[in-house]
């Protein structure tokens, strides 16, 4: 395992990236505002996750957020007031910079992504947290889909998400709602894989990164991108997709892992698949 320790500042302050033994640390940083989502975020967003799939030091990325929020969501006075006020294009282009990393980078992102739900998570938020491959929450953070408090629909493409990730029913109670629920609520529906006391959560997501970073990272990416595409395509569409996505990955595969995998269990029956991934140390 790789056990580089680096710290970037990714732009200025809005967002703070850690790389520790191959984990990225990356934290929304405006806790004074609950780290909510303004073009600052927006900018230096862009700019880590660029910075980060191009640093073979970063394996799994980590979305967190500092002081007591993950995030409140989208900044309503510098993501939607000011901009709404300003002129169209400057508008438009704020919100495809937001889409850009919100939801085309992170959900195609080629390395594992985790959210790190440690606090506050609202609105625009579930974008980020529903980007994310994985997710585990402090069992206390509040969630919700506050937008109709204040007058909106969740937009951006946050029904979206919402939709792909919860029952009809939980979905809509939430939007119609917009009903706070707690972490362990928030894992009852699956919109995150667990939910674990404040004091456990970075030990328990580290767990997770390290489960994930002794996987081939190229399968796993495949895999991911696999999963999101044929959510979309018809059943023929899928099993053709997949048959080529898997030749693709095959081919690309440096470590060669179907190989030496079948060869380990089949020839050396020195590991099983059902239990654990094969040596890659070879
Ligand atoms: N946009 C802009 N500013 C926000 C914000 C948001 N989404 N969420 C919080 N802030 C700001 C507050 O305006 C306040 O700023 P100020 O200190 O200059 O007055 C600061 O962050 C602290 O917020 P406050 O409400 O005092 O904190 P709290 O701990 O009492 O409550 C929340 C936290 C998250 C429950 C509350 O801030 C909130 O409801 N935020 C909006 C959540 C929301 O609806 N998000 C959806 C957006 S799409």
């Amino acid at each position: 395992m790789n056990s580089t320790s680096q710290t970037t500042q990714a732009g200025q302050k809005s967002v703070l990236v850690d790389i520790q033994d191959g984990i990225a640390w990356v934290c929304l940083n405006r806790p004074e505002k609950r780290n909510a989502i303004n073009p600052a975020i927006v900018r230096e967003m862009n700019e880590a996750l660029d910075a980060l799939e191009m640093d073979d030091a970063c394996k799994v990325v980590v979305i967190t957020g500092a002081g007591d929020s993950f995030s409140a969501g989208q900044d309503l006075k510098e993501y939607f007031r000011e901009p709404d006020a300003g002129h169209p294009v400057t508008r438009e282009r704020l919100h495809k910079a937001n889409a850009q990393w919100q939801w085309r980078r992170m959900m195609h992102f080629s390395k594992p992504t985790i959210a790190m739900v440690n606090g506050w998570c609202f609105g625009g938020a579930f974008q980020v947290l529903l980007a994310c491959d994985l997710a585990i929450a402090n069992e206390k953070a509040t969630f919700g889909l506050s937008e109709i408090n204040w007058g909106i629909i969740p937009a951006g493409i946050v029904t979206k998400s919402v939709a792909m990730a919860m029952m009809q029913r939980t979905a809509l109670y939430y939007i119609m709602t917009g009903e706070p629920f707690d972490g362990r609520r928030a894992a009852e529906i699956g919109l995150v894989n667990f939910a674990v006391p404040a004091d456990e959560l970075k030990a328990r997501v580290t767990k997770l990164a390290q489960t994930l970073m002794q996987k081939n990272p190229h399968v796993l990416r495949a895999a991911k991108s696999g999963y999101h595409y044929v959510r979309e395509m018809s059943w023929d569409a899928s099993a053709e997709y997949l048959s080529a996505k898997s030749d693709q990955a095959k081919f690309r595969d440096p470590e060669q892992g179907d190989q030496q995998g079948m060869k380990q269990f089949l020839d050396e029956k020195t590991f099983r698949p059902g239990l654990g991934g094969y040596d890659r140390s070879r």
